[in-house]
């Protein structure tokens, strides 16, 4: 049997054929199934294997009977190979594209004029400058009417189009990236192991001078509603991260802590907030009112506006 096809051509054909079918028939959500399922790529993998073997087994089978052909057959066998098709194929596509005519034949296409025995030939337009010509003809067609007659988008809507893409993809990054907390987009942490590692923190860092129970001590009561750098989570981790007052004791942590530490610690030691302390110290600063709170309604006047 003649091979119409090389092995550079069969191989690459079945590995992606057998792979978009997989791709097609295994269901998995968005993502790619080879993605999702990491088996998959591990059964390519054999697939790939498999399909080369094939071949070196096809190759090894042609070698044998090979052998048992007469020297007259194998010469004859030889002459078909060496002008084996694969070569053949790529030299004609070459010279087709190419379109020029052999130097035999320009006889045919000589124009009928010369000057001091210079000729000239009438040879055709190359037709891969054609096609490609063709080519740029019909991108300006479709180009024309999608942006100028349908107005699909311009560059303004594509530059906010990508800037928007590129912020979902910070915002997904920040996500997994807890590091890259900043006093601007730190809030408050509220899982349980955030908390206890904050707790982890406070006692190995903090509670020689803020007590165990945030009462206070050399630094200020951290349980009453009173701060000195103001409270809510971006003033406490500002004040952790950057230190207190000059002089005071507290210093700037961001040299020992990393960011998601401070924002742990933070959302930590606010949790003493309304808690009764063992031995609280006096209040220092002023109470710290959260101008971004969502309006709370006072109940008393609700009910003295009722009693009414
Ligand atoms: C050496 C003692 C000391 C240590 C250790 C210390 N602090 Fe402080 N802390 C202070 C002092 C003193 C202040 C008051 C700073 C000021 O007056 O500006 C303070 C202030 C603060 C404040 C602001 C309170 C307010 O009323 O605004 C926070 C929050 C705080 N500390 C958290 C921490 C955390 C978290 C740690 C551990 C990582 C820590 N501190 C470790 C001494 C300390």
């Amino acid at each position: 049997m003649k091979n119409m096809s090389p092995w550079w051509i069969r191989i690459p054909f079945f590995f992606f054929l057998i792979f978009a079918l997989v791709e097609y028939f295994i269901d998995s959500g968005e993502k790619p199934a080879f993605l999702t399922y990491p088996i998959i790529q591990l059964f390519m993998l054999m697939v790939l294997l498999i399909l080369i073997a094939i071949e070196l087994i096809v190759k090894s089978v042609e070698n044998v009977l090979f052998q048992t052909l007469s020297e007259e057959a194998k010469e004859r066998y030889l002459s078909t190979q060496a002008k084996s098709w694969e070569w053949k194929w790529a030299k004609r596509t070459y010279k087709n594209l190419l379109g020029s005519k052999p130097i035999e034949e320009e006889n045919e296409i000589i124009i009928d004029h010369n000057y001091d025995g210079i000729k000239e030939l009438d040879n055709k337009l190359p037709p891969w400058w054609v096609y490609l010509f063709y080519a740029t003809i019909l991108f300006g067609v479709i180009y024309l009417a999608r942006f100028h007659v349908f107005n699909d988008y311009d560059q303004d809507l594509e530059y906010e189009m990508e800037v928007a893409e590129a912020q979902a993809a910070i915002e997904e990054y920040r996500k997994t990236a807890k590091d890259l907390v900043d006093v601007n987009s730190v809030i408050m942490l509220t899982d349980a192991s955030d908390l206890q590692a904050g707790e982890a923190i406070f006692e190995t860092n903090c509670v020689v001078c803020h007590m165990a129970d945030g009462g206070g001590g050399i630094g200020p009561n951290l349980t009453d509603e009173y701060w000195i750098s103001g409270g809510g989570i971006k003033n406490v981790f500002k004040t952790i991260s950057e230190g207190g007052r000059d002089g005071k004791g507290m210093i700037a942590w961001k040299q020992t802590l990393k960011p998601a530490e401070m924002a742990q610690v933070a959302s930590y030691l606010l949790t003493f907030q309304g808690k009764e302390a063992a031995n609280p110290k006096a209040a220092e600063g002023d109470i710290w009112v959260d101008e971004n709170a969502p309006v709370k309604i006072e109940t008393d006047t609700v009910a003295a506006t009722i009693n009414e």
